[in-house]
This record gives C-alpha cells, structure tokens and sequence, in this order.
C-alpha cells in the first residue's frame, strides 16, 4: 500500500511526478541537479521531509562524477548546496538535509574524495531510513489523540507524498486505521495549487479511509455544523516558541477550530524545528508567482493582468496549537518551556 515519494535509483533521483497526480501516477528520473531544483521549485516533489530527502540525493547528484582533489570537490559540493538551497526557502527541512551532507564532508575531509562520495551517498540512505522511522514514531504517539468517531478536518497534504512513504498529519490517521479505530475525515481542498484536492484525496482514496473533499471557503460550515471535532496539519517551519509555518490557509484553519473550541493539532519531525529562531515572524515566507491564481490546471479563471498576492505560507501563532506531535513526544503549551525538549533531542542527534 505504501507507495515511496523519492529514491535513488541506479544513477539518477526518481521521484513521482506530483503535479500530474491524482489523474496519472507519472516517475520523474533527475540525472543533474538543474531538473531536481526544476522539481523542487515546481512542486513535482513538495512537503517539508520529502523535499530534505530530495535535497540530500540532489547533493550527492551534484558531485557523483566529480573528479579532482578535495579543493575541487569542496568547491562544487558548496557550490551545489547553495543552488539546491536557492529552490524553495521555507520548509527547514531542505536546508536541514543540505547540513548534514555539509556536515558529513567536514567531518570526513581528510579522506580521499571518492570515500567521501560513498559517506555522502550513505548519509542520503540514512536520512530515507530516519524518515520511514520517525514518521512511523509520530504516528504513534498522535493516534492516542484520536478516538472512535472522531471527524477530523486536514490541510494541505501531510502524507505519504510530503515524506518518503508515510506521512506527517496523515501518518496517524493512517495508524489510527492500522489500529481499527472508526473516524471520518474531511480535508480542504487547498488552493492555490489543490494538493487537498488532488494529493490527499488520492491517498485517503487509497487507503480507504472515509474522506470528503471540501473547498477552503467551507471549513466554518463544517465547524459550525459539529462535522469536524478535531484538525491535524503538518508543518514546515517551527519556531522555537511554537509558532508554526504551513501552507496557506492553515492560519485561518486555526482560527476557525479556536473560535469553534476544536482542538487544533500539527504534527511535524523534529527536523521540521528551527530552533534558531524565537518567533514565527522571522521564517521565510515563499511567495509564488501570479499565475498560479489567475488559472487553474491550464483553465484561466481571473485577468490575466490582475495584481495578486499569492504567499505560499501562512504562520499559525503558537497559542492557537492545541499541542505538537513529534517524533519525541508530544508536546503542549506553554511551548518556550515544553520545546526545550525538542532542543535537547535535536543536541543528541548531532
Ligand atoms: O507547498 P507544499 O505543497 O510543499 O506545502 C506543503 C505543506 O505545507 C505541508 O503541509 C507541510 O510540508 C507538511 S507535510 C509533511
């Protein structure tokens, strides 16, 4: 059932081809890193841990045929990190991936360059290997959150198409049925670019999970009509206070669930923190081009020359979460002291 997102394969990234789901289930082969940066910035692979994972292989892309010394190979190592780095700014996890592999070569650099190629390619399989686990980790911690008959709203898509092959928010709805509990799920179709509408309604579909599409304008009805009791969304950034970056639309989700007394849960890895940061008003917001809103899967819906304001991003401020699922518990407010944890797992790792 579980489909993977992104792997290496023989000498190039294959990746599905998001953009063409749900009508085609369509692999992408990137055999040079200007195709996987064309893949990042267009969304053929999107969702925070898939697109470290896609950073970390674009890395080891980057300088698998390099042949040199190790200035050489130093140089176009950098030089490819910050290209790939340059492909989206706001989910952490890119640049996340894109530091352990600067990290594996500093440690590493008074080896001989093609052992360092093997420990960068290593460290690639060690980050999938990480995902399939802590994924799996925060799905059981966040299915003690869910109960028989619960009605839960989602946003976006936090599935298996945002991981390596099973998903942050979606992760433990997907336990939640693995574990035989009987809930439905409502998810909004996320605009502008419908991975609502296009990518969590074909994993829902295939899981068999009890699913009903609805646009971003009809959340409040839902709320207001008791169909929902409880929202799970995923994230992209984290601040250390728990302000939480997601794709647009999650604020407004907040807001309603808060306004409608709904627990309002995000459930996102630990590499998904930027504990460098005090506050969401420092995380980098993507804005994205015009026409992403002006047409709609080659449909024009709007003037072509009207102005638009098309941010990819929203920040949900940490009071309105209910409590944040990761892979090293779960964790409530008050968030400055409870992330401090997060801190912690985040030192051990290094
Ligand atoms: O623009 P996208 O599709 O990459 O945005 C993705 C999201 O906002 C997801 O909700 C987020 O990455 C969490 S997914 C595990």
């Amino acid at each position: 059932m579980n489909i993977e997102t992104i792997r290496w394969r023989d000498n190039h990234i294959e990746l599905i081809d998001q953009t063409k789901l749900p009508e085609k289930l369509v692999f992408l082969k990137c055999r040079d890193i200007k195709s996987l940066h064309d893949a990042i910035k267009m969304l053929k692979v999107r969702g925070a841990p898939a697109i470290g994972i896609a950073a970390a292989l674009g890395a080891y892309l980057g300088i698998k045929n390099f042949k040199g010394g190790i200035t050489g190979f130093e140089k176009q190592l950098n030089g490819v990190i910050k290209y790939i780095g340059s492909s989206r700014p706001t989910a952490v996890n890119l640049f996340w991936a894109l530091e352990r592999m600067k990290s594996v070569f500093d440690k590493n650099k008074k080896y001989p360059v093609e052992k360092i190629k093997k420990l960068l390619f290593e460290e690639t399989t060690a980050i999938i290997e990480e995902d399939k686990i802590t994924t799996r980790r925060m799905a059981s911690y966040g299915v003690s959150l869910i109960k028989n008959n619960d009605s839960i709203l989602t946003h976006c898509n936090a599935g298996a198409l945002a991981t390596f092959d099973y998903g942050t928010a979606l992760g433990v709805l997907y336990k939640a049925r693995e574990d035989k509990k009987r809930f439905r799920v409502f998810f909004d179709e996320t605009r502008p670019l419908l991975q609502g509408a296009r990518l969590t309604a074909w994993e829902l579909l295939r899981h068999k999970i009890d699913a009903t599409l609805i646009c971003d304008n009809m959340a409040a009805v839902v709320m207001r009509k008791g169909l929902v009791n409880k929202v799970f969304v995923g994230a992209d950034r984290i601040a250390a206070n728990g302000d939480v970056a997601n794709k647009i639309g999650t604020y407004s989700v907040a807001c309603l669930a808060r306004l409608h007394k709904i627990p309002f849960y995000v459930v996102a890895p630990v590499s998904t923190f930027d504990m460098s940061l005090e506050s969401g008003a420092t995380i980098p917001i993507e804005f994205r081009k015009p026409h992403e809103l002006i047409w709609i899967k080659g449909i024009q819906v709007a003037p072509k020359d009207i102005k638009v304001y098309n941010p990819a991003f929203d920040v949900t401020p940490n009071e309105l979460v209910s409590a944040i699922v990761t892979d090293a518990g779960i964790f409530r407010p008050p968030y400055k002291k409870s992330l401090l944890k997060v801190k912690e797992f985040k030192l051990n790792q290094l």
